[in-house]
């Protein structure tokens, strides 16, 4: 009998390997915990092949209508636990709150974070990060009539603004957002910027670009094999580039405060939180950190103005597309506010039909369909399944907010059904556009006082229309991932 090659016996050898290798791959993930069911993920590449990397949450629905509301898919080699529909997702982050408190890496956007900062952080750190940050803005007024005046200065200067447009066609994008942005700018730096400030709209078009990246198709292939993609060039770095001018921008101006704050009479967060840091400077376990200044910084100055300009450049361009809830929220305005004084937080609640809008547009835009992605912080039984610590779980907002259980007609925009019998403004459960439970969002009460107060006091001043025909208009976003970004549009406002 002929021996075997020295060359075969390696081949042979390096196929064994291969087959040994992959079936550890391909075996590993049914090893973890008792996980729900989900699509068979292949070696290495998991779910990959099966989600629309433009659409994630189109797929992820799809496989909800095979494998149930809790299922697992997988990206890459590490299973994400997919929570559907309002039932499961109250479930999870409300009725077992701790186990689901834990925050996962979105490699495309948090490796500029490394753990830093309240949205980013976990465990201990994340606990005094977040009580930190809900007191001192809490402090500055934040639910109290100071800020509440803040804003309305803020109104004012955007309505004059406005006016410079006469009722020319234009894109609300940067007018909006600058505005919005000023709000937190106040609270953080202890200032806002002129809207002509180069820096400020530099600045502001930098934090647009960053939302929009981190729903693009590269950002999705970077969050599947963030190690790979790391060091190969190209566009899914473009997000991280953004956020490192923003972190440059924002140690700069910590830099100057540092060398100005007076430690005994804070005026800022940015203020309170070096007032923290000289007081723990002798604890060597401290999470008042410059690391943590920065990126929380960062975490309240980006949070607070993407998600509230998106929200009303979503809810003004619904509103040009339905000119008949234009027209009852003008009605409501002139009964309660009438054309002259500006609006005021005791105004809502006097408004049902402007409230119940504000809830639809939030519902609707559903802006964050995602929520931000959460872990398990120790092995969890969740229905019949037992998920390992450290598991990653996405709690779906949108399969919340389009709820066909929840909602009658969910795609369709109903203000109405935020009324009761009455026209009283009328709760819903499966409403969670600032997510539930430990992780919700920390900056809630101030977005709710800023979306009515923006809102109220430009439909008081204008009249919004259209250059095109309303049923041209279309709702469809132009990035729907992590965060939901609606199409750009033109909008002409008349003096009323
Ligand atoms: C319309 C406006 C807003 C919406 C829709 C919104 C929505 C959300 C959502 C869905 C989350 C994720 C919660 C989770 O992990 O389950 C979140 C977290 C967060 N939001 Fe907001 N947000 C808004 C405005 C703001 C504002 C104005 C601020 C800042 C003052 C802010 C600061 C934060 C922070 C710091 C977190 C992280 C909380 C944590 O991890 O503990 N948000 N927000």
């Amino acid at each position: 009998m002929e021996l075997a090659s020295p060359a075969s016996v390696s081949l042979l050898l390096l196929l064994c390997l291969c087959c040994m290798v992959l079936t550890v791959a391909w075996k590993r993930p049914y090893h973890r915990g008792q996980l729900p069911p989900g699509p068979a993920p292949l070696p290495l590449l998991g779910n990959f092949l099966q989600l629309d990397r433009k659409d994630v949450i189109k797929s992820l629905k799809k496989m909800r209508k095979r494998y149930g509301p809790v299922l697992t898919v997988y990206l890459g080699s590490r299973p994400v636990v997919v929570l559907c529909g309002y039932k499961a997702v109250k479930e999870a982050l409300v009725d077992q709150a701790e186990q689901f408190s834990g925050r996962a890496e979105i490699p495309a956007f948090s490796k500029d974070f490394n753990g830093h900062g309240v949205v980013f952080a976990n465990g201990d750190r994340w606990k005094q990060l977040r009580r930190f940050s809900l007191t001192t803005l809490r402090n500055f007024g934040m639910g109290k009539r100071s800020i509440e005046e803040r804003i309305q200065e803020e109104v004012q200067c955007l309505l004059e603004e406005l006016q410079k447009t006469k009722g020319a066609p234009f894109d609300p994008i940067f007018n909006l957002s600058r505005a919005v942005s000023n709000v937190i700018c106040s609270i953080v730096f202890g200032n806002r910027f002129d809207y002509e400030d180069e820096k400020f709209i530099a600045l502001n078009k930098l934090i647009f670009k960053r939302f929009r990246a981190a729903g693009l198709t590269s950002a999705q292939l970077y969050n599947t094999f963030p190690g790979i993609l790391e060091k190969i060039p190209g566009p899914h770095h473009m997000g991280s580039k953004c956020s490192q001018e923003i972190i440059s921008f924002i140690s700069e101006r910590i830099k100057m405060q540092q060398a100005t704050v007076d430690l005994n009479d804070p005026q800022n967060f940015i203020d309170c939180f070096l007032v923290k840091m000289e007081e723990e400077k002798q604890n060597p376990a401290t999470e008042f950190s410059l690391e943590n200044l920065v990126m929380g910084t960062f975490n309240l100055f980006f949070a607070g103005t993407e998600t509230i300009s998106t929200t009303l450049r979503y809810g003004f361009l619904i509103l040009l597309k339905y000119p008949q809830v234009q027209a009852k929220i003008h009605q409501e305005i002139d009964a309660v506010i009438g054309r002259e004084r500006i609006p005021t937080m005791d105004d809502r609640h006097k408004m049902p039909y402007t409230d119940a809008t504000l809830h639809e547009i939030q519902r609707f835009s559903d802006i964050l369909p995602m929520s931000l992605p959460h872990m398990t912080t120790r092995d969890t039984w969740f229905r019949e399944y037992l998920i390992p610590k450290g598991t990653y779980v996405y709690p779906l907002l949108n399969t919340v907010h389009f709820d066909p259980e929840e909602h009658r007609n969910p795609e369709d925009f109903i203000p109405e059904r935020f009324l009761d019998a009455n026209g009283c403004f009328q709760k819903q459960n499966a409403f969670m556009p600032f997510s539930a439970g430990k992780r919700v969002c920390l900056g809630e009460s101030l977005a709710r006082m800023e979306l009515f107060l923006f809102f109220t006091a430009v439909l008081q001043r204008f009249v919004l229309s259209s250059p095109v025909d309303p049923s041209r208009l279309s709702l469809v976003p132009d990035v729907s991932n992590l965060g939901k970004v609606p199409p750009r549009y033109q909008l002409c406002l008349l003096r009323r």
